[in-house]
């Protein structure tokens, strides 16, 4: 779906902005700290009386999103409780303006007013009245950077130009519709040797998450166009990878909402399901709710949504595929999550588990990276059950199986610059390349 409408090239950005944008002017990002004990309940009323949502962060210090009229009495009620609390983005609207250099498509090209600092990071630069128009699409085959963030059409368009400029190595195939009617893609990138493991990856999930995509297909560049110089244990794997699982959400967060997480079913106030508490593992547990208006409502049912089902059904039906690893890229908070997601319990390998995951962080520090918190889902973050990794743990039987928080720790959150992309996708590179290094030997 586009939303894009005809602009003349003089038009101010606000003209050419998609309608009916939700704007966050005001609101503030908050890292709290200390939280502890009935503090957590002071959290939760505010949550409730409709003047924070909760963002992220670890158990003791939360990072909250204030509502602009509700400053003041935010900050009265933590002081009161004794909660301390630093304001981190004192305008959450400049930020989003400020997080992508660009995200307008003119044409078929794509134009921007950039500052200058961007320009030079651009090749393909032309200029069209007052705006610069980066690469017309002719030129490369494809429009995805791994610079800014991009729209599903242009993701789309990277598959199949794979796909063309590749036969022997990159095939895709759409594995289901979105409840909108978007195609989920699959790429599949193998070298057809037959004794390859497989492994499965996805982006996405949560539309708000903007560097899981861009993650996610920086990994697909990079073995595709590097493919003869990665490890073996990356060359004899069948990848199975779907950047975007949840378009119509990811779109969504891009034309209207930013901060929208779930797909989008139904419709208004009460839209959407929580993709990440809709597959069939212990559905409906902790950390699931059953109501529609709220961030983690978990659908009518197991497999209820277009998009879980996708992934259920292929992956059930590719029995020929030997499936050894499980990756499910999100943001933020810097973990690698293993199972349970459910509750605080971990599966009988968990030892496993950990200590593939503890190679994952270590392989991200030594490419440069920060620090990546490792442990049981459940454990190490809070219950959550109806998640793709219990899911490809408990019932497609994974042995591997991880969701991958990725950057950063706060300071941006969901809403981080693009310029962070090439960072923490190379970082993520080196921990999918350990997955397959484990998955080989499983
Ligand atoms: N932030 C992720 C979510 O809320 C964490 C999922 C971890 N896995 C789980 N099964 N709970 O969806
Ligand atoms: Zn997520």
């Amino acid at each position: 779906e586009s939303t894009t409408t005809a602009a003349a090239t003089n038009a101010t950005e606000e003209e050419v902005e998609p309608l009916g944008r939700i704007l966050y002017t005001g609101s503030q990002l908050w890292k709290t700290r200390g939280v502890t004990g009935d503090k957590v309940k002071v959290l939760a009323a505010l949550r409730d009386e409709n003047d924070i949502s909760m963002w992220g962060g670890n158990t003791t210090s939360i990072d909250i999103l204030v509502k602009p009229d509700s400053l003041d009495k935010v900050k009265e009620r933590l002081t009161d409780n004794g909660i301390e609390f630093e304001v981190v983005i004192d305008d959450l609207q400049r930020a989003i303006d400020e997080e992508n250099p660009t995200d307008i498509e003119l044409d078929d090209r794509r134009v921007r007013k950039l500052p200058y600092k961007y320009i030079l990071a651009w090749r393909g630069l032309s200029s069209l009245g007052n705006n610069l128009v980066l690469w017309p699409s002719a030129n490369w085959g494809h429009r995805l950077t791994w610079q800014a963030y991009h729209r599903y059409s242009d993701i789309e368009g990277y598959l199949d130009y794979l796909a063309q400029t590749y036969p022997d190595l990159c095939t895709v195939q759409t594995i289901g519709s979105s409840v909108q009617g978007k195609a989920i893609r699959v790429l599949k990138i193998s070298n057809g040797n037959p004794g390859n493991k497989a492994i499965w990856m996805d982006g996405g999930i949560h539309a708000r998450e903007w560097i899981s995509p861009a993650t996610v297909t920086f990994i697909i560049n990079q073995f595709v166009s590097n493919f003869e110089s990665e490890p073996a244990a990356v060359q004899n794997t069948d990848w199975y990878i779907t950047p975007v699982l949840n378009p119509d959400g990811y779109e969504y967060s891009h034309t209207r909402d930013r901060l929208w997480r779930k797909n989008r079913k139904g419709g208004g106030q009460c839209a959407g399901v929580d993709l990440n508490r809709n597959f069939g593992y212990r559905w409906g547990g902790r950390g699931a709710s059953k109501n529609p208006c709220t961030e983690t409502y978990g659908g009518s049912g197991p497999f209820s949504e277009p998009e879980t089902s996708a992934v259920r059904n292929f992956i059930q039906g590719n029995s020929a595929a030997n499936w050894k690893a499980y990756i499910s890229f999100h943001s933020y908070g810097q973990y690698v999550l293993y199972p349970w997601g459910y509750d605080r319990v971990v599966p009988p390998d968990y030892k496993d588990l950990e200590s593939v995951g503890r190679k994952i962080a270590s392989a991200i520090r030594s490419v440069g990276g920060p620090h990546y918190t490792v442990g049981p889902a459940a454990n190490t973050l809070y219950p959550a059950s109806g998640g793709s990794d219990d899911w490809a743990k408990g019932m497609a039987k994974f042995k591997y199986s991880y969701t991958i928080e990725l950057r950063d720790n706060g300071r941006y959150g969901f809403v981080l610059p693009a310029a962070y992309i090439q960072p923490t996708a190379t970082e993520a590179l080196a921990a999918v390349r350990v997955v397959a290094e484990a998955a080989a030997a499983a």
